[in-house]
């Protein structure tokens, strides 16, 4: 029988699988005969981006399947292997938005010259990429203009991205997981807190009623009027069904005490994970940016010939598909670590790694 080390070796082609990658260039203008050089490198671009996706998407549902077990045991490798390919994920992004330089040497008159033979067809039927989108948590009721979708997308493909927002994304999955961390339940910990606390809100964890009274203290200026308290309590606080924020109370709750406390080394990795979402979202949000510069260099005001707007579609996409947005806001409420309250030292000890 083969084994890993007696099979038979292999041809570089073969296992790439090249016949058919590179036979899968068939520009539109060659059979045709239509003089159009530019349209081969319109689609290896999009071929290349294409697998770049595939790999995210493998990537991403590694990560899922960790995310979906009921516990992670912050013991084990799961929390490290997801950070590390939420890396790679940045990684890809980044080449993703360099990518767009090498389109832009084709010139608007250069596109002319193939541009309708492929009407219409579109990025915008990107199936992977809309996939990706879902798996990352953005919901069907938040896509700039979705009456779009239905009419651009083939039937197979919308329902597969309908099937994939019934699953959990990595958005709900992120929220559950903030939710269960156990910092605020564990009541011995917290027994030695000397609050310093000015005004007393039922119901309160001893530490936000520091927390929350200190920040308000900070507020500047016009900062006064500009960051209302009621937004910090609606953030942190409110679980009814009319909360304005996606990520739940509890999440946010965490997100910020691994953010406050992020030097603590169990805390350390919580962070990173944290951080690499906010720069998958920012690379996605700068790649839409330069997506759309460039489309309106490329076509100016025309229409897509996937019948959007054109630039218009792209730059409303821009505004609304940002799917961490819930974690960069927690921005507004962090103060300087000189007057963040300090943690209980039984809490602290165990944040660190104290086995050895
Ligand atoms: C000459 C180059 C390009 C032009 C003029 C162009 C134009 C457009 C336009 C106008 C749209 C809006 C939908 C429509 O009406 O068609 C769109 C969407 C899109 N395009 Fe491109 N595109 C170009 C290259 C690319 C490349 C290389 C990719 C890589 C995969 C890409 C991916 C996408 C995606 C994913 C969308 C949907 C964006 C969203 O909904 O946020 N495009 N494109």
């Amino acid at each position: 029988m083969e084994n890993f080390y007696t099979k038979q070796p292999q041809y570089y082609g073969d296992y790439l699988g090249l016949e058919q990658i590179l036979s899968a260039q068939r520009p539109e203008s060659e059979a045709r005969g239509v003089d159009a050089h530019d349209e081969m490198l319109f689609i290896i671009i999009h071929q290349a981006y294409e697998l770049w996706f595939k790999q995210i998407m493998h990537e991403l549902n590694s990560i899922l399947a960790i995310f979906k077990n009921e516990t992670i045991n912050d013991n084990s490798a799961s929390l490290q292997t997801v950070t590390h390919r939420l890396g790679r994920i940045v990684e890809i992004w980044k080449v993703l938005i360099e990518q767009v330089r090498i389109l832009e040497t084709m010139r608007p008159m250069d596109f002319l010259d193939f541009r309708d033979l492929l009407t219409p067809a579109s990025g915008f039927q990107s199936y992977q990429f809309r996939l990706l989108e879902t798996k990352l948590g953005l919901k069907m009721e938040q896509r700039h203009q979705q009456e779009y979708y239905q009419q651009q997308l083939r039937c197979e493909h919308l329902q597969q991205i309908q099937q994939q927002e019934v699953e959990l994304s990595l958005f709900e999955l992120l929220d559950k997981w903030l939710s269960r961390l156990p910092f605020w339940q564990i009541e011995p910990y917290w027994s030695d807190q000397n609050t310093k606390v000015a005004e007393s809100i039922e119901n309160l964890h001893p530490f936000w009623q520091e927390y929350r009274t200190i920040y308000k203290n900070s507020l500047r200026g016009a900062e006064i009027t500009e960051i209302s308290l009621a937004d910090f309590d609606a953030l942190f606080f409110d679980n009814s069904e009319n909360r304005s924020t996606r990520l739940s109370a509890a999440a946010c709750q965490s997100a910020m005490f691994i953010t406050i406390y992020r030097e603590l080394p169990l805390l350390q990795q919580p962070f990173e994970l944290l951080n690499r979402l906010l720069e998958i979202d920012e690379l996605m949000a700068t790649w839409r940016y330069r997506h759309w510069i460039m489309v309106r260099r490329m076509i100016g005001l025309r229409a897509g010939t996937g019948g959007s707007t054109g630039a218009g579609y792209l730059k409303g996409a821009v505004e609304n598909h940002h799917i961490f947005k819930d974690l960069s806001r927690l921005a507004t409420y962090l103060m300087p670590r000189t007057v963040i309250p300090p943690l209980p030292e039984k809490l602290a000890n165990k944040l660190i790694f104290n086995n050895l």
